[in-house]
């Protein structure tokens, strides 16, 4: 999109052509030249046009005010520095900007002391930035591995203080290789270096981090509401084939009661890694295949790779060399020839309208033609044999700009996911699309999900992935998850065991392995795990309605999914380091085991009061305690006051209709809950057809009050009766009634069961409660 905000301040300094701009009353967009003066600025990320700039009062020629803003412009030599009520939460570092053009264009900023910075998607090993540098180069380095990931690197954090102050939201948009010391050499600096290109800074300001959260999202886009079924259970490898093996998974899948929602094909389904083939040895009938499959109630997703084999037989092939520009060369030259899976391969120019088209179409008749429901991007970084890398001189359509590959590299994954969706919409413009993407930059949230790649079945890599998944997350990316279990090396009974007990809590919840490894279903490894793999899915499906409501609220204001504990209240130093635990929406603490042998762990439990999961022991928050951890339940915290809906286990998510929808109530001072409703499948929803229940009361020592709302919207679920359940032992219910009539309940696992019509109206339920013998 081309990026036109009126600035408000503009000058030359050093050479370079210097620019300020108010997106909005709290979002700067400070602009500097790589050369004398600043290029038409079009940007892969940014996703809202800004025709007219906030309104910004000049106090004198240096000082202006933007809404509670004081922002301070200096030339000589140049200093931005913006405060609120005289907290400075923005400074440039004395010369900021290098002495002259034609060195790469760079920013310097004045670090706080202990200043905490968050985001960057894979960038890095660590949770907090803070004292790091990083080479922002998308790549599919794999002798970096296990413990650093490149595939998705997004120049854009989230700065806070100490204190828990909220500074700052920071993006170089720059969609070419970037250089970040934050704070490597100098504690007190860092520095921004654009290797091409101009700089292009979005500053954005906002009293907590939701409102950072909901900017950024608002500026580079969110999710949108995916299909109920890519929130179910996801089963893969490297690969399934031939046909015969695929089916003995799904009836195994469903033989074992273990629910699954969607199958992986990966690349070994298509004709010598052609994509947009099939290998018709081992899958001779695959739109039969799919539909069986989709009997039994699974989706099938298959990997798509963007190299196209050079193979004058090949239709895509063809179809793609065809016209100029389909394919990436240098200026007046014939097509780059890379080597992926297939050998010699052609490489799309996905910023190109019509690749992208091109793309689609195959997509459409190769793949959804026959039934595939979803599709996986990988490999693209681009990855290419052996360096990882395409020349830096390749030229891509690029908005008409004609830039080279080394000035646009990072968007490779970025616009095949683009392409991807596009395809996904344009085949089927009423249904939500479902792609998954291994690269990505800044808004690639609104074309696909990110999962982070091949991590390994280690121990160590598991507090890897949870603080990659939350890093995601405040990048905007939200819908991401790892692969359970690990990818690379061989996985034990124990570890799949602790893996599968938190996978299940993020966003996308997929176990897949790599070529040659030991098998890595939920029952590969022996009862015990069978059985704990079965009931933590289950526990997930059961949670699909709170899950989907934390999706549906990603998609409106950002809101991470798996969020870090200091979220909500950064005030609370001791939660700032914690990436080892995270929450599933306000309401769930998950402390996942990621030690070998450890049968116990510490578990920091955020201020307020919370719940243990599977006691229903009641603890205060602000402490640390060392809570058991016996194989198959781990560390799991409820928040005092949540009403989590929940579903009956099913075995995928169009199995049965759900009938009867569960309120878990947890007891707390203020009690409420959401829930967000619709067909689960369609884009009816963009048209209001949908369904919001809130709930809300309160409880005592001797009262717990709990109102469901009347539901709010056209969308009618097929729901017939409420239950809700009390975490309050039968023995201290004096009474129970609905809307002042008594209402029968029974005892259930030391807790009350009571179940009434779902009348779509207002109800109240209200327990007397007798006196706790423990307090
Ligand atoms: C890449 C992907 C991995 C996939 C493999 C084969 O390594 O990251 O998930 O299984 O390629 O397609």
């Amino acid at each position: 999109m081309l990026v036109n905000v009126p600035e408000f301040f503009s000058a030359t300094i050093g050479g370079r052509q210097v620019t300020l701009a108010a997106a909005t009353e709290s979002v700067l967009l400070l602009r500097v030249s790589a050369e004398e003066e600043l290029a038409e600025y079009h940007s892969y990320a940014v996703d809202k046009e800004f025709r007219e700039a906030a309104a910004v009062a000049r106090e004198s020629p240096r000082r202006f005010r933007l809404g509670d803003l004081a922002v301070e412009v200096g030339t000589e030599p140049f200093v931005l520095r913006v405060s609120r009520g005289g907290r400075v939460l923005f400074e440039t570092a004395p010369e900021a900007l290098p002495p002259e053009p034609h060195a790469a264009v760079r920013l310097d900023r004045r670090r706080e002391p202990d200043e905490r910075i968050y985001g960057m998607g894979e960038t890095g090993e660590t949770f907090d930035k803070s004292g790091r540098s990083a080479d922002l180069w998308n790549t599919d380095d794999w002798r970096r591995h296990p413990l650093q990931s490149f595939y998705a690197q997004i120049p854009y954090a989230l700065h806070l203080a100490a204190d828990g102050t909220v500074l700052h939201g920071l993006f170089l948009d720059n969609p070419g290789r970037q250089r970040h010391d934050l704070g490597f050499k100098d504690l007190e600096a860092a520095c921004y270096e654009m290797q091409t290109g101009d700089l292009n800074a979005w500053i954005i300001f906002g009293e907590t981090i939701g409102d950072i959260v909901r900017q950024w999202t608002g500026l580079t886009g969110r999710i949108s509401r995916p299909p109920m079924w890519a929130i179910g259970n996801h089963q893969s490898r490297y690969s399934y084939y031939p046909e015969s093996r695929v089916r003995e998974i799904a009836a195994e899948f469903r033989k074992r009661r273990i629910p699954c929602d969607v199958l992986h094909f990966d690349i070994q389904y298509m004709d010598d890694f052609r994509v947009f083939t099939w290998d018709k040895n081992r899958f001779p009938d695959p739109g039969r295949l799919l539909a069986d499959l989709r009997e039994e109630g699974f989706r099938s997703v298959t990997i798509v790779d963007p190299g196209i084999k050079v193979d004058e037989e090949y239709e895509v092939y063809r179809a793609f060399t065809a016209e100029e520009g389909l394919v990436l060369a240098e200026r007046n030259k014939p097509p780059y020839v890379g080597e992926v899976w297939p050998g010699k391969v052609h490489f799309p120019d996905f910023t190109n309208p019509k690749t992208r088209r091109l793309w689609g179409e195959f997509q459409k008749r190769a793949l959804l033609d026959i039934g595939v429901a979803g599709i996986w991007n990988d490999m693209d970084e681009p990855a290419n044999f052996p360096d990882q890398c395409v020349p830096g001189g390749l030229v891509h359509e690029d908005f008409g700009q004609r830039r080279t590959h080394e000035q646009v590299h990072q968007v490779y994954g970025h616009t095949m996911a683009q392409a991807c969706c596009e395809g996904l919409r344009t085949a089927r413009p009423n249904e939500r699309p479902f792609a998954i993407t291994r690269s990505g930059y800044a808004g690639t949230q609104r074309h696909a999900m990110i999962w982070t790649g091949d991590n390994e079945s280690l121990w160590n890599n598991m507090p890897y992935d949870i603080q990659l998944n939350l890093s995601m997350g405040l990048t905007g990316i939200t819908f991401v998850g790892c692969d359970i279990g690990g990818f690379g090396q061989q996985c034990t009974p124990e570890l799949y065991a602790r893996w599968i007990e938190w996978g299940v809590f993020q966003p996308f919840c997929r176990t897949h392995t790599s070529w040659k490894t030991r098998d890595q279903e939920p029952w590969a490894f022996g009862e015990e795990v069978e059985s704990i793999a079965r009931r933590m899915i289950e526990l997930r499906m059961r949670l699909l309605p709170y899950l989907y409501t934390c999706f549906v609220e990603a998609s409106e204001n950002g809101t991470p999914i798996n969020l870090p504990l200091f979220y909500d209240d950064p005030s609370d130093a001791a939660t700032h380091h914690i990436s080892d635990q995270f929450l599933l929406g306000r309401d769930l603490l998950v402390a996942p085991v990621v030690v070998r042998g450890m049968d116990r762990r510490m578990v920091y439990l955020p201020r307020g009061a919370w719940h243990h999961y599977w006691t229903g022991k009641q603890y205060a928050g602000g402490e640390w305690y060392i809570v058991e951890a016996p194989l198959g339940q781990p560390p799991l915290f409820v928040r005092a006051g949540a009403v989590i809906p929940m579903h009956p286990v099913r075995q995928h998510t169009g199995d049965g209709v759900v009938e009867e929808v569960s309120l878990d109530v947890w007891p707390g001072a203020g009690l409420s809950g959401h829930l967000v409703e619709d067909d689960g499948i369609s884009e009816d929803w963009r048209r209001g057809v949908e369904s919001r229940v809130s709930f809300a009361g309160e409880a005592s020592a001797d009262r717990l009050r709990l109102v469901i709302g009347a539901p709010q919207g056209p969308y009618r679920a097929p729901r017939k009766r409420w239950a809700v359940r009390l975490r309050v032992p039968a023995g201290r219910i004096s009474s129970l009634q609905l809307d002042g009539e008594t209402l029968p309940f029974q005892p259930d696992r030391g807790a009350v069961r009571a179940v009434f019509e779902d009348t779509r109206q207002r109800r109240e339920i209200v327990a007397v409660l007798r006196p706790d013998p423990a307090s």
